[in-house]
């Protein structure tokens, strides 16, 4: 799918669909946007009369679809429910975008224009909305069919090209934005394939060949992409430690772009490309969707396949401690003790906390070898993240409430849902060992977003700008929604796309 940005009449659209909206309105139940006013004139009043006997309100992402009878040489007409304009956010615009796709993808549509009034623009801004526009038309069409039948893939529509309808004033802005956005979902689709491909095919070596290749497609990427022994002469015997119940190699992955700036921000992923909890073994039905614990990294490994077309200034350096968590004859044992790059001593109590202790190592290679400015890690770490926050919002927690606070105002331009979590002190108790210098488990049930949280602090160095999300809900969707079909989302590659540019 192509997305562009066209100055043209709705009255003179030629495409298989046409969308244009209407808003909600608590006084007259709803209003038509001025471009479904002129369909509708033309149309004899077909529209606002078919509205009216549908009891159409113009909830956000509601639909009607209908044809146009020969009276424009446009077939069909869809009108799309906006809700009210004060209440249009980021995440509804992309949404109602989203369901558009959908509906233009069940009648086959292989062409699609989209009138955008001006009250979007008024409200999300010009480049922003033509940003979310692009966006929601690409998440919501995705599709992962590649292991399926020829037949089956044959079936699947694809739409070819999307116009969005603009007036003339608002064109560049919309259309660099909309250019923008298509790169950023791009980047949305990289991530969402890795995860939902088979574990078995993306194994830690699998993640390092990626990277490597990402890398070789542009002159400011480079890749470094460490093995056993490399782990083993850096001391990373946390990452190794988790690696040892499996026969796949466990990887350190670095990729570094360069930008034109001083400062640097170092992302660092988890990638635990599959999570059967080890010798501390889940029960088949958590580790049914298990293959997306590498989620953090493949948002990282998604955003730098964009990099260099986003170019953003600051220096961006991806950090992924990949490994499979199996309980091999070899496996660690709850009761074993392992020391971190950084000289910390862990005492692993249950095997199936595997993320934070293989992040231990990834945080104390980012402070002691990159030394970024900033440092903000993405993974699916902890349950109890899920049991707070559902399945739609990402725990953050940081040392940094500058940060903490960006972050948050910059998920709010995206759709992306962040909420801040306390790095509550008095809970670090909980993680004292008396064998070790830290427990990878508290000693009770309670807060264990928290607790996992603090543990990873164990490995910042005082003083560091550093956040922590907890993708562990929306990293996959286990239903089906309109941004997010079944699978992997992506989620972490719109958020830190928008702020890395924003530094
Ligand atoms: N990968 C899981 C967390 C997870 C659970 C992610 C569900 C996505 C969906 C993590 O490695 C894990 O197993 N965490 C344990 C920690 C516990 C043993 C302290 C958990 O949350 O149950
Ligand atoms: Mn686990
Ligand atoms: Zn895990």
């Amino acid at each position: 799918m192509q997305c562009k940005v066209k100055v043209t009449e709705p009255l003179k659209s030629e495409a298989d669909m046409l969308a244009v909206c209407a808003w909600e309105d608590g006084k007259s139940g709803l209003i038509l946007s001025p471009e479904a006013e002129i369909l509708d004139r033309t149309l004899r009043g077909m529209l606002s009369e078919v509205a009216r006997t549908e009891d159409f309100e113009a909830k956000p992402k509601s639909t009607l679809l209908i044809h146009s009878h020969g009276l424009l040489p446009v077939k069909r007409i869809l009108l799309v429910g906006m809700g009210a304009p004060k209440a249009l956010t980021v995440f509804t615009f992309e949404s109602v975008l989203a369901v558009v796709g959908r509906v233009g993808k069940q009648v086959a549509a292989r062409t699609v224009d989209i009138a955008l009034p001006k009250e979007i623009f008024d409200r999300l801004g010009k480049e922003e909305a033509g940003e979310a526009a692009a966006i929601g038309m690409h998440l919501g069409t995705y599709v992962f069919n590649r292991h399926k039948s020829e037949a089956s893939q044959k079936k699947e529509k694809h739409i070819g090209l999307v116009q969005f309808l603009v007036r003339p004033a608002c064109l560049s802005d919309v259309a660099r934005g909309a250019a923008r956005g298509e790169t950023v979902a791009r980047g949305v689709y990289f991530a969402r394939d890795l995860v939902n491909e088979p574990p078995s095919l993306t194994t830690p070596s699998h993640l390092g060949k990626v990277a490597e290749k990402i890398a070789a497609s542009d002159r400011s990427l480079t890749a470094l992409v460490l093995g056993k022994k490399d782990l083993v002469s850096l001391g990373m015997q946390a990452l190794l430690g988790i690696a040892r119940g499996s026969s796949e190699e466990p990887q350190f992955i670095v990729l570094s772009y360069k930008g034109t700036a001083k400062k640097t921000v170092a992302l660092v992923g988890k990638g635990i490309t599959f999570d059967t909890g080890g010798l501390s073994l889940k029960p088949s039905e958590h580790m049914e969707t298990m293959k997306m614990d590498m989620a953090g990294a493949a948002a990282i490994l998604g955003l730098f396949s964009v990099l260099p077309i986003l170019r953003p200034k600051v220096n961006v350096v991806g950090l992924i401690s990949a490994t499979e968590n199996m309980p091999g004859a070899r496996a660690i044992k709850p009761g074993d003790i392992v020391r971190a790059m950084n000289g910390k001593t862990i005492e692993i109590l249950n095997t199936d906390a595997e993320g934070r202790v293989v992040l231990a190592d990834a945080l104390s290679y980012t402070f002691e070898k990159v030394k970024p400015d900033v440092a903000i890690d993405l993974a699916t770490l902890t349950g109890a993240c899920m049991v707070a926050l559902g399945e739609e919002i990402s725990g953050l927690f940081s040392t940094d409430q500058k940060l903490a606070a960006l972050l948050m105002a910059t998920a709010e331009k995206t759709g992306e849902k962040l909420w801040q979590l306390p790095l509550a002190e008095d809970y670090a108790e909980l993680l004292k060992s008396t064998v070790a210098d830290v427990r990878n488990i508290s000693g009770k049930r309670y807060g264990g977003a928290i607790t996992a949280a603090l543990f990873l602090k164990e490995f910042v160095p005082e003083g560091s700008s550093w956040a922590h999300l907890d993708i562990a809900g929306p990293a996959f969707a286990e239903s089906d929604s309109p941004l997010n079909p079944k699978g992997g989302t992506g989620v972490g590659v719109r958020l830190l796309a928008r702020y890395l540019l924003s530094q």
